[in-house]
């Protein structure tokens, strides 16, 4: 019935219907949390589940022993405790006698979520989080910045919430459709609720590491400030368009005080080791023809459009005097050994990337586009998004993080740190579109990065079954069937 399923599990006879939670020293928060999922109260004694730390257990794993009598959950850590907890949330509230020793495979186990394409409220993000635990994610990668919208409030620089935040209409269908939807679109988030959210992650055991796509991707905060741009006389208006802008910062004082001072406020804001600071899709063409840039390659003795790892490379360097480690998107060049070995990769293009950006000496998260890219469409229904390949729950289940032998990563050795969703948002305007492209396709990245190497896909079709009647309670699923503007129909042809 998990999923996903623990590394080791071994089934007894009977079950037990605990009456109560008894939290011993250092598990409080895990205790509390499973009180609310569970209904159950805190006691002193009883045929209780017993939360218990114990020394000894690895930085994540935890042990649960079900007898007629009571539950015993241990581990060393919170976080431990934490997936421990969503295990037995998932089989109350008749637990069945058994004895569970779990820990993951990979320890990054991620989401994107885009809220740049579409702005998403508050309380699904919270709901988002919630869902993503009970998977045993351990990462929310929330992408606020691109191209079409600018979504955390930043201390200093009113317009990139004021005017980055706000389009005035979205495209309908693929990149280059031509087609808009004449409705105005945006919202952004304060500083206080993104802690908020913050502190409600942490207590599921989620970090949420924030990204802001530099120097490409920047359209929205080019149309609150165009000085930071290539071009301060063109007025550029937040981007409408899906595709790639070949509007991206400039190579100047004014761009890099900017992106020191956003990135240390995201720190302030974001408490997680890593902050991701985008550069893919950045196209050079701009600099070629700036005298800025052109001045600082010529100071570099390189071309203009080898300014872009070096550009990485200073941003690398402002994440890590805030203490961070810096994570970037893998782009072609990326793993020609320009940028500091120490920068986390997130390999998007095809899984060689990631293999190569591992033999550079990287770690790296594994999210190649033909696994990991959610709002690709996963089947052929006419409804769904204009996003090609098709990517289906089965394709997803066969992707192998690990494929051809690659190392886990510990945290200091180059690597495999985990692997990821993307759940890229353009034809994803609501909760309930992001809804109906995650689940369950989830449920099949939160077993391969989280089990022990599988057992099959009808072992995991079985565990779904009873996995979705849990997901629909707890209304992860759409409640009705969704549908995506744009979508290419029958004929191949977009459909406004
Ligand atoms: C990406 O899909 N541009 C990371």
């Amino acid at each position: 019935m998990l999923i996903p399923r623990p590394a080791r599990l071994i089934r007894r006879a009977g079950s037990c219907v605990p009456t109560g939670i008894l939290a011993g020293p250092g598990t409080h928060g895990p205790a509390r949390l499973l009180a609310a999922y569970t209904g159950l109260p805190l006691v002193p004694d009883g045929p209780v589940i017993r939360l218990a730390r114990k020394p000894g257990l690895g930085p994540e794993e935890y042990t649960l022993e079900v007898t007629p009598g009571r539950a015993l959950l241990t581990a060393s850590t919170e976080a431990g405790l934490l997936a421990g907890v969503q295990t037995i949330r998932q089989l109350h509230p008749r637990l069945p006698c058994l004895t569970i020793r779990d820990a993951p495979r990979l320890p990054w186990r991620g989401v994107l979520l885009d809220v740049a394409r579409h702005f998403m409220p508050l309380s699904f993000l919270r709901e988002f989080v919630d869902l993503l635990a009970l998977h045993k994610f351990n990462v929310l990668h929330l992408h606020l910045t691109d191209d079409q919208g600018w979504r955390i409030e930043i201390g200093g620089r009113p317009r990139l919430t004021e005017v980055g935040a706000w389009r005035a209409e979205s495209m309908v269908g693929p990149a280059g459709s031509g087609v808009f939807d004449g409705v105005p679109h945006g919202g952004f988030y304060t500083q206080r609720e993104l802690r908020d959210l913050v502190a409600f992650a942490a207590e599921r055991g989620v970090r949420i590491v924030p990204e802001i796509d530099l120097p490409g991707h920047v359209r929205a905060a080019l149309a609150a400030y165009p000085s930071l741009g290539n071009r301060p006389s063109v007025a550029l208006p937040v981007w409408t368009e899906w595709g790639i802008s070949p509007d991206i910062l400039g190579v100047h004082d004014e761009a890099f005080a900017f992106c020191r001072d956003v990135l240390t406020q995201v720190a302030g804001v974001f408490p997680a080791p890593y902050l991701h600071i985008g550069g893919d899709e950045c196209p050079t063409t701009q600099w070629e023809t700036s005298p800025d840039a052109q001045a600082t390659a010529a100071a570099l003795g390189v071309r203009p459009a080898e300014l872009h790892p070096w550009f990485l490379g200073r941003l690398h360097d402002i994440v890590a005097e805030l203490g961070r480690r810096a994570v970037c998107w893998d782009e072609t060049g990326h793993a020609a050994g320009r940028l500091p070995a120490e920068l986390i990769v997130t390999a998007w293009r095809d899984p060689a990337h990631g293999a190569l950006a591992v033999a550079r000496g990287h770690q790296v998260v594994m999210a190649p586009h033909t696994s990991t890219y959610f709002d690709y469409r996963q089947s052929e229904d006419p409804g769904e998004p204009p996003r090609e390949p098709v990517t289906t729950l089965e394709d997803v289940y066969r992707f192998d993080p690990l494929a051809g032998g690659l190392p886990v990563s510990d945290g200091t050795t180059p690597g495999v740190l985990g692997t990821q969703a993307q759940l890229w948002t353009e034809h994803a305007p609501t909760p309930e579109h992001v809804r109906h492209l995650a689940f369950p396709r989830l449920c099949a990245l939160a077993e391969r990065a989280w089990s022990p190497p599988s057992r099959g896909y009808a072992d995991f079709r079985q565990r779904l079954a009873g996995h979705l009647d849990r997901l629909r309670a707890l209304g992860a699923l759409p409640k009705e069937r969704v549908r995506f503007a744009g979508a290419l129909g029958v004929s191949g042809k977009t459909v406004p």
